[in-house]
């Protein structure tokens, strides 16, 4: 299986971004090799939530020249008594706060991004930091929001989620609509530069109501250019933004929609836009025990399980998976009669309605099929429908990079994607991962 780099991101810190990429991490390992890497690196919490002697970590990558590959620690028999874990190993943080790490310059953001991408593992899951620094959107890519965290327990987190969101969308545009980009030299659009531009910073921002969102700078483009391809092309790469969020220390199918998943899409569809894809992969339930191990040292998914019914005749785990890529839990591939409508680029009456309505069915579709329950329920649901993303055949904005993808590959997917550069002779390039 192709290596697939799966970031965890929040925008809001405290809402328990690293809680999930560890214990995501350690379920993600029981299926393949997997490896977690801290890049929160100014405060290093995963060296407290994972006990275990640490030889090599990122001062040694860092200072010592170390590969990464050689600063992967894995768990000792103490944490991993029965040697379930043995597929899992993670990269930690330094042990005292150092300031060139914690400040990841330009420099030291390149060099981890290559290592990253070449850690002998099926599977990398970054546990970011807070905030929406270059130090947070270096490490999620293009095309989708990685693993997105909030919760109903901090009304905030969900804007702040949703403004990195925002933050990746828009830095996407601006790769697109940049310089180098070659977009501008596409029939009948080389005048538009400084107009693009411009719709571009107004959207961006959040206190000029003339543009208040892409939705808006999409019909404003349409008024100008009609149906030119890089118009349709725009609406698209909006339409194929792919957000996938869990919920954090959830609290009941009604009031986690009230209070994290309405303020989210929200703010969302009034600042960014109503086209966007969102899918929830599941949700972590409020749970003390999971708190007390992690402030041990030791993740609650390290504990024996209480022995569970297997029903599912040979493998369980592909029986789950199974189950999990049919059309009720919205996994399938065929696009929602919302998104359908979209792609005529019609405007939809009541779009953040129809999103709305979307998400609190998928809440109740996962709370009925099981993803309801314990933490490690939780779990397994999320991780299930993780895989069951990561299949293939698969387009360059699904969830899971293969690598983290340099921009121009988004310029040159976007571009020959419209008719107009494909006749113009733009040359063949691999597809964004
Ligand atoms: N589902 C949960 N149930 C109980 N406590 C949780 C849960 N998720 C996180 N916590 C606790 O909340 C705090 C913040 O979580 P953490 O994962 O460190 O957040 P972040 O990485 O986003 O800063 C930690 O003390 C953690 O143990
Ligand atoms: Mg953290």
């Amino acid at each position: 299986m192709p290596k697939r780099i799966i970031p965890i991101a929040s925008g809001k810190g405290g809402v328990g971004k690293t809680t999930f990429a560890v214990h995501f991490a350690l379920e993600l390992s029981r299926r393949a090799p997997t490896v977690l890497v801290d890049l929160d690196t100014a405060t290093s919490s995963l060296r407290n939530t994972l006990r275990v002697p640490i030889t090599h970590d990122l001062y040694h990558f860092h200072r010592k020249g170390h590969r990464l590959a050689e600063c992967v620690t894995q768990l000792d028999g103490a944490l991993d008594r029965r040697g379930r874990f043995r597929d899992f190993g993670f990269v930690a943080g330094p042990i005292h706060y150092l300031e060139d790490l914690a400040a990841m310059g330009p420099e030291l953001r390149r060099r981890l991004a290559s290592e990253i991408a070449s850690l002998p593992a099926d599977y990398v899951v970054l546990d970011l930091r807070a905030g929406v620094d270059a130090t947070v959107l270096e490490f999620l890519p293009y095309t989708n929001s990685g693993v997105l965290i909030f919760t109903p327990q901090l009304p905030q987190a969900a804007a702040a989620a949703a403004d990195l969101v925002k933050a990746v969308v828009f830095r996407t545009l601006r790769v697109v609509f940049g310089a180098r980009s070659g977009v501008f030299e596409l029939p009948g659009i080389a005048a538009g530069r400084e107009l693009i531009g411009d719709l571009l910073g107004r959207a961006e921002d959040a206190y000029d109501s003339s543009v208040p969102s892409l939705d808006y700078l999409l019909r404003d483009l349409r008024d100008v250019y009609g149906d030119h391809p890089l118009v349709s092309a725009l609406g698209e790469l909006l339409t194929d933004f792919r957000v996938h969020y869990v919920l954090n220390q959830f609290d009941g199918v009604e009031a986690s929609h009230e209070r994290a998943v309405v303020p989210f899409v929200r703010t969302l569809s009034d600042g960014v836009s109503a086209r966007l894809e969102l899918t929830q992969l599941g949700w972590l339930a409020q749970d003390a025990a999971l708190h007390r191990a992690n402030c041990q040292g030791r993740p609650v998914l390290l504990d024996d399980e209480a022995p569970r019914a297997r029903t599912a005749a040979g493998d369980p785990l592909l029986a789950e998976l199974q189950a999990l890529r049919s059309a009720a839990l919205g996994l399938d591939r065929r696009p929602s009669e919302r998104i359908a409508r979209q792609r005529t680029l019609a405007v939809a009456k009541d779009p953040v309605d129809a999103l709305l309505g979307e998400q609190l069915d998928r809440l109740r579709t996962i709370f009925a099929g099981g993803g309801g329950g314990g933490v490690r329920e939780n779990l397994s649901y999320c991780v299930a429908r993780a895989l069951a993303l990561m299949q293939p055949p698969r387009l360059p904005t699904e969830f899971g990079m293969t690598q983290l993808a340099p921009p121009e590959q988004l310029v040159r997917w976007l571009l020959r994607r419209m008719p107009v550069a494909a006749a113009a002779g733009s040359e063949a390039a691999g597809p964004v991962r």
